[in-house]
């Protein structure tokens, strides 16, 4: 029977810790951490995403700006956009939600993003210092599940870990940080030949694919600890994870549930990110 590592009561204890430091930043620099977040147009699930990160830095007492652009607006003006809030002396953070409509390069994006505001450690040199094993910005979900892996006090020296999906916002980053703890690190991926025989030598399973349902019991190593990045919608509309829950669950030690797994974490971890960009922008300055 697998024990839930339960997202929503951890990130709200990371949420505390990011209040709890927020007063005493203010005291000493004189401001708040600010987190500035676009979103460009009405993608109903990162309306959602969006609205939750700014809801949770008006809970530990950051501030927090909302640019909402139209879905049509010019690469350009984004990118005018960014460099305004780049050269911004009360911007820390800067988070540009993806994805991104269709006529805007991604890349571009993510490049202008000044790289010690990038709170989501896209910026290639925060992905490259991340490799290199340098200090720097690391990406919130990644982040977020090795917290979750923390909580249960799961060891990884020596153990098989098992990332199913190769994406840069979550795939490759956990990969690195469970290489990090000496997991010896497998990446699964679409075209991996037999899933289920890679996914059973996991001790510590990651799946990141966006495919409802992907991973069943039977390619679970009874005990192996279950974490699922997925958020998809069934048929009938409601949330479900790459991870089928019911046949996965009581053969996992350890699992989380969707919702209220990683994605809580996340965001919880975006708001330690932000502390981190304030505290090195005033280093900066
Ligand atoms: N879209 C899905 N996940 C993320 C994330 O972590 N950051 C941003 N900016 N966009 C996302």
């Amino acid at each position: 029977m697998g024990q839930i590592i339960d997202g929503k009561a951890l990130s709200q204890v990371v949420k505390d810790e990011v209040k709890a430091e927020v007063p005493a930043l203010e005291a000493k620099y004189g401001r708040k951490p600010c987190l500035a977040v676009i979103i460009v147009g009405e993608n109903p699930a990162s309306q959602v995403y969006v609205r939750n990160k700014v809801k949770a830095a008006a809970y530990t007492g950051m501030e927090s700006r909302l640019f909402e652009l139209p879905s049509d607006i010019s690469e350009e003006a984004l990118l005018q956009q960014i460099a305004i809030l780049n050269d911004d002396p009360l911007t820390d953070g800067i988070l540009v939600q993806l994805p991104l409509p269709g006529h805007i390069d991604e890349e571009k994006v993510i490049d202008a993003i000044a790289r010690e505001k990038d709170v989501d450690g896209f910026h290639p040199l925060n992905v490259a210092g991340l490799w290199l094993g340098k200090d720097c910005i690391v990406p919130c979900t990644p982040a977020g599940i090795m917290r979750m892996l923390d909580s249960i006090g799961v060891e990884l020296k020596g153990k098989n870990a098992v990332v199913v999906g190769r994406s840069n916002i979550v795939g490759k980053p956990v990969a690195k940080l469970l290489l990090d703890r000496n997991a010896t690190v497998t990446i699964a991926h679409s075209r991996t030949g037999d899933l289920g025989e890679v996914c059973r030598s996991a001790d510590v399973l990651v799946v990141a694919v966006g495919k409802a349902g992907l991973v069943t019991g039977d390619m679970i190593k009874p005990g192996a600890v279950v974490i699922d990045v997925g958020m998809n919608r069934n048929a009938e509309g409601k949330l479900c994870g790459d991870v089928d829950y019911a046949s996965a669950e009581p053969v996992s030690s350890w699992i989380t549930p969707v919702p209220g797994g990683v994605g809580p974490m996340t965001i919880a971890m975006l708001m330690k990110n932000t502390i981190a960009c304030f505290l090195s922008h005033q280093k900066a300055y």
